[in-house]
């Protein structure tokens, strides 16, 4: 049986999913300390993830070291991870990804990246190949769903990415971490969804002591 195609992400609760810049991440700390704007951008990013970066499972996954938190939140990051048995992603994330993931890539399943860049597969330690797609969203869908065989299958961002697959109707389900922070500009998760086309079933709400877990069935009006 074929598996679910979801996505999961982290969301202020003014709606969104990337502050202003992602520039931070590869700004040294001067430029950083000069640029009110890069600054803000990683502490807006830090409390949007406030609730991953403890867990043990995310620590483990992303190589930030032993120990972590196993409530919940935890259950829940790993529940996501087990069920994926490929991913999809924007060529932005993957570009914000590739200097960052660790070597053994946290994906450990083939992915998808929907591109305009030629490039050759991208094998990494650990069973995470990323695959570079030119031909748009439904092949690299048809190619993830061929790799993830029962699993499920994650559209894993970003949010322009996002928005073409839930517009385009190929989304069943999503879970949101609704974050306590605001960011008042950057990328919002729903900026131009088709909201004629697409109703939601709410499916289950987890509230924690860090964040509120949302998911939604995705249907056709
Ligand atoms: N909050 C969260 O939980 C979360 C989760 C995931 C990601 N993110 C963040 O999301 C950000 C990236 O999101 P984004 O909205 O800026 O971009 P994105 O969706 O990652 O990537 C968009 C790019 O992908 C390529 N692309 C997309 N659709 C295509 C198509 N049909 N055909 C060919 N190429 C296509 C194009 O790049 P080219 O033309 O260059 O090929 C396009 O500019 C990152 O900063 C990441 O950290 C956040």
């Amino acid at each position: 049986m074929a598996g679910k195609v979801f996505f999961s992400v982290s969301m202020s609760l003014d709606g969104f999913i990337v502050p202003e810049s992602m520039e931070w991440l590869v700004a040294t700390p001067e430029q950083r300390a000069q640029d009110p704007r890069l600054e803000r951008s990683m502490a807006q990013w830090m409390q949007l993830q406030a609730w991953a970066f403890p867990q043990r499972f995310f620590r483990e996954n992303l190589k930030l070291g032993e120990g972590g938190e196993e409530g919940r939140d935890n259950d829940i990051a790993r529940e996501t991870f087990e069920r994926t048995g490929a991913s999809v992603m924007g060529k932005r994330m993957f570009d914000v990804g590739e200097p960052a993931w660790p070597e053994e890539a946290p994906f450990h399943t083939p992915v998808f990246v929907v591109t305009h860049e030629k490039r050759d597969p991208w094998e990494r330690p650990g069973g995470t190949t990323f695959h570079f797609v030119n031909d748009g969203i439904q092949t690299a869908l048809d190619q993830a769903r061929e790799a993830a065989g029962d699993r499920d299958v994650r559209v894993a961002g970003g949010g322009a990415t996002i928005l073409e697959y839930v517009n385009a109707g190929l989304i069943d389900e999503f879970s949101i971490a609704l974050s306590p922070v605001l960011f008042g500009s950057g990328i919002r998760l729903f900026e131009g969804v088709d909201a004629g086309r697409v109703a939601l079933e709410p499916v289950r709400a987890e509230p924690t002591q860090r964040v509120t877990h949302l998911t939604y069935a995705v249907r056709e009006r």
